[in-house]
């Protein structure tokens, strides 16, 4: 039973949600930020570590002692190219370490999943608008995904089309990018269903696109 989850991203605009939520929900956190002044939580449950996704050794503290992963860090002004790459290797080492098994990773809709993916046009304008403008984040996105396949983790990928910042509204779809699929999502939606996954393993190995 996962009773202490492992956050990357925390600061973040959906991590901000997911972590008010997960704590509301009774898990304990383990958050590793670069920047702790930035959150504005402080709860009995929840533990601080100040540290980088690119560093090793922070991944691997942040990784102790927990039940499951949560990885919502991402592409900020400055990202090096393969962040959520050499992020994602981190957190998969880490995890054999102390023998940590489950992950659910953020990623988008450009993230191709050709096995479930039925794009539609507008899917495909999407995507080649994409890979015009943030080839390197398409490309990373890719990277991490191959990580996550090639580790012994139980991963889970949970995809997204362009995130808004509207209310929870407490509905969204689960599909595939063309596929009982719209063309945005909440934030306070896509955190929700992401800690819905940790009671869930229906998605493990699998990529949902998640919209509302
Ligand atoms: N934007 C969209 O429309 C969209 C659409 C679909 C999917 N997505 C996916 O959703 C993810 C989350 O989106 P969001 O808008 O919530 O993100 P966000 O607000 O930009 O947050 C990114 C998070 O990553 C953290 N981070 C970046 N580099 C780090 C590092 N080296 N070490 C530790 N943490 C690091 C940031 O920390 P700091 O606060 O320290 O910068 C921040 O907490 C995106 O990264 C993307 O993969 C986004």
């Amino acid at each position: 039973m996962v009773k202490t989850i492992a956050l990357f991203g925390a600061t973040g605009r959906t991590g901000q949600h997911f972590l008010n939520i997960a704590l509301e929900a009774g898990f304990s956190v383990k958050a590793l930020v670069r920047n702790p002044a930035k959150l504005n939580v402080s709860h009995s449950q929840l533990s601080v570590l100040k540290g980088d996704v690119l560093n090793r050794r922070d991944v691997e503290e942040t990784v102790s002692g927990t039940d499951l992963v949560v990885s919502l860090f991402g592409h900020v002004k400055g990202s090096p190219k393969w962040l959520q790459t050499d992020g994602t290797r981190h957190i998969v080492e880490a995890m054999k370490t102390c023998k940590v098994k489950r992950i659910i990773s953020l990623s988008g809709g450009g993230l191709p999943y050709p096995e479930k993916d039925q794009p539609k046009l507008a899917d495909k304008l999407i995507r080649s608008i994409m890979k015009l403008l943030v080839p390197h984040i398409l490309e990373d996105a890719k990277h991490h995904h191959e990580v996550l396949a090639e580790s012994n983790t139980i991963w889970t990928i949970v995809r997204a089309p362009r995130l808004t910042n509207a209310k929870r509204q407490g509905f969204y779809r689960v599909g595939w990018v063309g596929e009982n699929a719209s063309t945005k999502i909440s934030r306070a939606d896509l955190a929700d269903f992401i800690l819905n996954q940790i009671k869930d393993e229906t998605y493990s190995y699998q990529m949902p696109f998640v919209s509302g």
